[in-house]
């Protein structure tokens, strides 16, 4: 073993063992050390203390030996990286081949982000700053994130162009992570709005006549303990992110305020406990674990406690929630809690935001409504323009900005339209952004965006998508999607009639995602299946484990059906093999007779395709 010897800081092989195998060739690490990185028997750097090949079991990488992709103090042989790449394109399309997952793949040729902007892989590109400033640094894509920030205004009907002297037009910007990002800075504006911090382009003078024009709320603010108070409500649905960013941005979720200073006076619960989320709806006879909209009633009676006690409200709505999804009925929401944001005094408040100026207020609102849209803010116009069309008998919720009461939207490129990495974009109103904690002379633009240095690609991709794909076009994926999900749905619940076993098939309105049973390990993972326990039906406190498939883009008929056939293998669910076991000893039960195959077939699929793959490994090195 290394240890590192305390006078000089350095790191040396004791007992001369450090003999782990390192990299391509496999040799000694400590044998490929260069001298400049050495003195004598002390290195500059530290040591493996075991060979990472040995320890990093989560990777998937079965059919890849990563000691190809170990990097080392040279750089690699040309065949070395040859070799590398070609393990990295063997492990990316086998799981292309079968992917079910939720983000859409880039294999839509009549795109083509390669052959157009690959050019662009070997330059600096980099959007830090508000985006409507070039900065000082030039090499930047603002002029397109500028277009794309448009074209999505357009659809999410916003005003545009983005214009300082408009407060009611829309700002955004292009994310470099995806949705988790955009969540994350909405609740950190909503939060700052709410607590009555200044606003970057200075307040509204004049309260806003769509959200009630002057109410008694013009001196909500004063001799109001909890007026700058928010409390975060979001429901059972909500993704991840969004109790992230709460924990980031120290926002404390109605819950947590409930038990702390409303103990045992829970509205909606029998015996008065707090639940962390606002609960979803519960199951009807075609959605046996809820269809995964937010319970309005409940959130109704929530909002309407907390508010009588003067705290403004910070809700997160969802379209296209991670798991099912569900798309919460934005519109009915506001038109639900509209009326008691104006019974106490929220709808449209005074703020005195700055206190070097008492004479001075705006006008806010008490409430800030996010969109979380990750999925579905992106498609869901398309489907109304379907609707409009006569093209499908059903739209979404409208979610967007013809409702007043919104304030910010998200959604992830590269789950819809599909960008090969993550991003997305964050949209609100020039009049409720927050003005930055400084003004960094140095970028030359103000720093409004939750990221510093930007990826100025994205914006490039994002372009280049709606360059390419007219709304017509863009009509006819989604309604391409909602066939094939309709599709996936329909042989799931076939399988399940076949098999003669509850596969719990579910599907939301609208959603691209159906549940079902969770099936084996290995076709989980060779489908790249997103999993989750979900409380049981009677939510007697027994769970489920359910997996969904995604029906984006890239899927089609022959993918679900070589998936659906994997399904009816006998391993496929292993609870049904258990209880097939089960059966087959009780004697003259139904199923004793059949023997152990329903399904006539007896290969173990998952091993065929491991079998396959490894062979194309072979034959590609
Ligand atoms: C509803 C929802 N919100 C937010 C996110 C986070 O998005 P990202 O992974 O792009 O950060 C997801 C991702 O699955 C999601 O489904």
């Amino acid at each position: 073993m290394c240890e590192i010897t305390s006078e000089e800081g350095m790191y040396k092989d004791v007992n001369n063992q450090n003999v782990v195998p390192y990299g391509p060739n496999r040799k000694g690490w400590q044998e490929q050390i260069p001298t400049l990185a050495k003195k004598g028997d002390k290195y500059f750097v530290s040591p493996p203390q075991a060979d990472p090949n040995d320890i990093y079991g989560g990777l998937k990488v079965e059919l890849l030996d990563s000691t190809d992709l170990q990097l080392l103090p040279r750089a690699l042989t040309e065949a070395e990286r040859k070799r590398a790449l070609l393990r990295v394109e063997t492990h990316e399309e086998l799981y292309a081949e079968t992917y079910l997952g939720q983000q859409n793949q880039s294999v839509f040729l009549d795109v083509d982000f390669q052959t157009h902007l690959s050019r662009y892989m070997n330059t600096l590109l980099n959007n830090i700053g508000d985006p409507f400033i070039s900065g000082s640094l030039g090499k930047n894509t603002k002029f397109a994130e500028c277009a794309v920030l448009d074209y999505y205004a357009s659809l999410w009907n916003a005003r545009w162009p983005s214009d300082p002297k408009d407060p009611d037009s829309h700002w955004g910007y292009v994310l470099s992570m995806g949705s988790t990002e955009g969540n994350l800075y909405s609740l950190l504006q909503g939060r700052d709005y709410l607590k009555g911090r200044p606003l970057h382009e200075g307040g509204q003078k004049v309260p806003d006549r769509e959200l009630g024009g002057e109410t008694a709320g013009a001196d909500h603010t004063i001799d109001n303990p909890n007026a700058f108070r928010p409390i975060a409500f979001f429901s059972e649905d909500r993704h991840y992110s969004i109790l992230k960013a709460l924990r980031a941005m120290e926002i404390p979720a109605y819950g947590d305020v409930g038990a702390a200073e409303y103990p045992g006076q829970c509205p909606i619960t029998e015996d008065g406990h707090w639940p962390l989320n606002v609960p979803s709806l519960g199951p009807d006879g075609a959605h046996p674990v809820g269809c995964g909209v937010v319970d309005i009633d409940k959130l109704e009676t929530l909002v309407e406690f907390f508010a009588a006690r003067g705290h403004p409200i910070l809700l997160v709505l969802t379209v296209g929630t991670t798991f099912k999804g569900a798309h919460d009925p934005v519109d009915d929401i506001g038109k639900r809690l509209m009326p008691i944001f104006r019974r106490h005094g929220l709808a449209q408040r005074r703020v005195w935001a700055d206190p070097a100026h008492p004479a001075h207020w705006d006008w806010r609102t008490g409430f800030w409504i996010h969109v979380d849209g990750a999925l579905g803010a992106a498609y869901l116009p398309f489907l109304e323009m379907a609707y409009h069309a006569g093209e499908t008998a059903q739209r979404g919720p409208v979610f967007d900005f013809r409702l007043p009461y919104i304030h910010s939207l998200v959604m992830s490129g590269h789950k819809w339209p599909g960008t090969p990495w993550p991003t997305g974009i964050y949209m609100t109103k020039r009049k409720y952004l927050i003005k930055p904690p400084e003004d960094p002379d140095y970028i030359g633009a103000p720093d409004t965006t939750f990221a510093g240095s930007r990826n100025g690609l994205s914006p490039l991709l994002l372009w280049w998508y709606a360059a390419v794909m007219s709304y017509d076009a863009q009509v006819e994926r989604i309604l391409h999607c909602q066939r094939i999900a309709e599709y996936a749905e329909r042989r799931l619940r076939e399988l399940s009639d076949v098999l003669q076993f509850d596969l719990w098939v579910q599907r939301s309105p609208l959603s691209l995602s159906i549940l079902f049973r969770k099936p084996n390990d290995a076709i989980t993972s060779t489908y790249s299946l997103s999993t989750q326990y979900v409380p049981s039906p009677d939510r007697r406190g027994e769970w489920r484990n359910y997996a969904h498939i995604y029906c984006m883009g890239s899927v089609d008929e022959q993918l679900i059906d070589r998936f659906v056939e994997e399904l009816s293998e006998p391993e496929a669910f292993p609870e049904m093999a258990a209880e097939e076991m089960e059966l087959k000893h009780t004697p003259g039960s139904e199923r004793s007779r059949h023997g152990n195959d329903r399904c006539g077939r007896t290969e173990d699929s998952v091993c065929a395709r491991q079998r396959g793959g490894d062979k194309a490994v072979n034959n590609l090195l």
